[in-house]
């Protein structure tokens, strides 16, 4: 297989540690240094490492000790090299994690007093859901006189998405909106259109995991490029994994990214959009958060560039089980994504898009509100991690619905199911990722009261105290 990516010897050198100030010799210091920045995601598995001669020219070691260092990442896993194409990083097998868990198949989550952490999403805001039912109820009578078969979407419902995405200054036509089942179904159905097996498709590192699971099942291939230490983009990394890769598509979340609330600043949206459009990348946007800033938000990026396909959803403002999100792309892409629709689900619920119409001028109002909410409900989940454990390292996130943990051991998987006995359900790091790595990462939500979330970080603190961290080394590979 050859790398998707590359990482030139300079570069390599900026991510490590001081070898010489780490024990043993320097090329097994070297070695386990390597292997922890693929473990924890900082390095994306599949990335071509610069020749031996390139990194003991940008780190001053003989050739020799960074060949022992190679040669001991081979041997435990951490690299795999072909003939004419380089060195590559990847993890050893067994470590791969199975594509889903936890939420889907916890026992536990029905138990008393369980503290359920495994989903960035709230309940419907009290009666609003109600009255829009209620308005829907009494204005469904023309539409029964219809087919009800509408593959683009209720025209009322697609003028509405398109009337608000007008007043954030992108000027949309109500043919440019494809209404979906959720902002996922919307990625899945351009998956479906755009993705021909093989095809590579960037994503952030780390990104939500549904989305992953929707390009694999397209059979493309995920290039994760991994998010900065600080939270936000690798500008640079972004553009050469663009160039390096001629990926097909980019999935990105430059709007309160789940899992770390991280919003991209207007320069480095330009500055990738930028390149994407050189290298013929198509980028889809998923907006689904972006109701949910804390303290303002950016330029749409589809006001950047109008050739970025942007994806969003009622789920995160108002309710997932509305199951209610939208595409905004060009005319004729939404004509093609209507057309293949009909062979998969002939149209989303017409009584679900009336409701959802209902709701479209009440979303600022509800918006605020959960903002409200939400803002003292981060700050009591980062005041309990400070005071419990202070030894995990957090940024702040800047909108959304969680944050994301820097344990001081990857072992975020052993933790969850630790966590999961001690009535707290959580999904680990590497669920975020590919190939099993971010184990030394956890997504906590602040979807919950304050109390509550006092309370699971209390219990996490006593599972995270309670783990041997003895065999760490053979340990930190376990992907449940
Ligand atoms: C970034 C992101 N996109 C999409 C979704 C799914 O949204 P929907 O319910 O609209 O399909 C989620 C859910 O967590 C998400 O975090």
């Amino acid at each position: 297989m050859a790398s998707l990516s590359r990482i030139g010897g300079r570069a390599l050198a900026d991510l490590l540690p001081d070898l010489r100030a780490m024990p043993g010799p320097v090329y097994s210091a070297l070695s386990h240094a390597v292997s922890t920045l693929v473990l924890d995601g900082r390095i994306a598995t599949e990335t071509r490492l610069p020749s031996e001669r390139e990194l003991a020219v940008a780190l001053q070691l003989s050739r020799a000790t960074v060949t022992a260092a190679y040669d001991s990442l081979r041997a435990d896993g951490f690299l795999a090299s072909r003939t004419g194409s380089g060195s590559f990083v990847t993890v050893p097998a067994g470590s791969r994690p199975r594509p889903s868990l936890s939420r889907w198949s916890t026992s536990n989550s029905e138990a008393p007093d369980v503290i359920d952490l495994s989903c960035a999403a709230l309940p419907a805001p009290p009666d609003v859901v109600q009255e829009a039912l209620a308005a829907a109820a009494t204005q469904l009578a023309p539409y029964l006189l219809g087919d009800g078969y509408e593959p683009a979407g209720l025209p009322v419902l697609r003028e509405a998405v398109a009337v608000r995405f007008t007043a954030r200054g992108v000027p949309t036509r109500a043919d440019q909106i494809l209404i979906t089942n959720g902002a996922l179904h919307s990625l899945d159905l351009l998956l479906r259109l755009l993705i021909a097996p093989g095809d590579r498709v960037i994503t952030e590192l780390p990104t939500y995991p549904g989305a992953l699971d929707a390009i694999r099942a397209s059979s493309g291939r995920v290039v994760p490029v991994p998010m900065a230490p600080t939270g936000g983009w690798q500008v640079g990394q972004l553009q050469a994994t663009l160039r390096q890769t001629a990926a097909r598509l980019a999935y990105l979340t430059p709007d309160f990214h789940n899992p770390t609330g991280a919003l991209v600043p207007e320069s480095e949206r330009r500055d990738v959009l930028r390149v994407a459009r050189q290298t013929g990348t198509t980028v889809v946007v998923d907006e689904s958060f972006i109701e949910l800033g804390f303290s303002g938000s950016e330029r749409p990026t589809a006001q950047i560039d109008a050739t970025v396909i942007t994806v969003g959803s009622l789920s995160k403002p108002v309710w997932g089980g509305l199951r209610i999100g939208w595409l905004r792309a060009s005319r004729d892409l939404v004509h093609r994504l209507a057309a293949l629709r009909t062979s998969i689900d002939m149209g989303g619920a017409v009584l679900d898009q009336v409701v959802a119409a209902n709701l479209f001028d009440r979303i600022d109002e509800i918006a605020t509100a959960r903002v409200a909410e939400l803002m003292p409900q981060r700050d009591a989940l980062v005041a309990a991690l400070t005071r419990e454990l202070p030894q995990w390292r957090t940024n702040l996130p800047q909108g959304g619905l969680s944050l994301w943990a820097e344990l001081d051991a990857p072992l975020s998987t052993p933790l969850t199911l630790l966590a999961a006995q001690a009535g707290v359900v959580v999904v680990p790091g590497s669920r975020f990722g590919v190939d099993g790595t971010l184990e030394r990462f956890l997504r906590l939500p602040f979807a919950l009261a304050s109390d509550r979330l006092d309370e699971a970080v209390r219990r996490l603190a006593r599972a995270w105290a309670l783990l041997d961290r003895s065999g760490l080394a053979a340990r930190q590979l376990v992907v449940a």
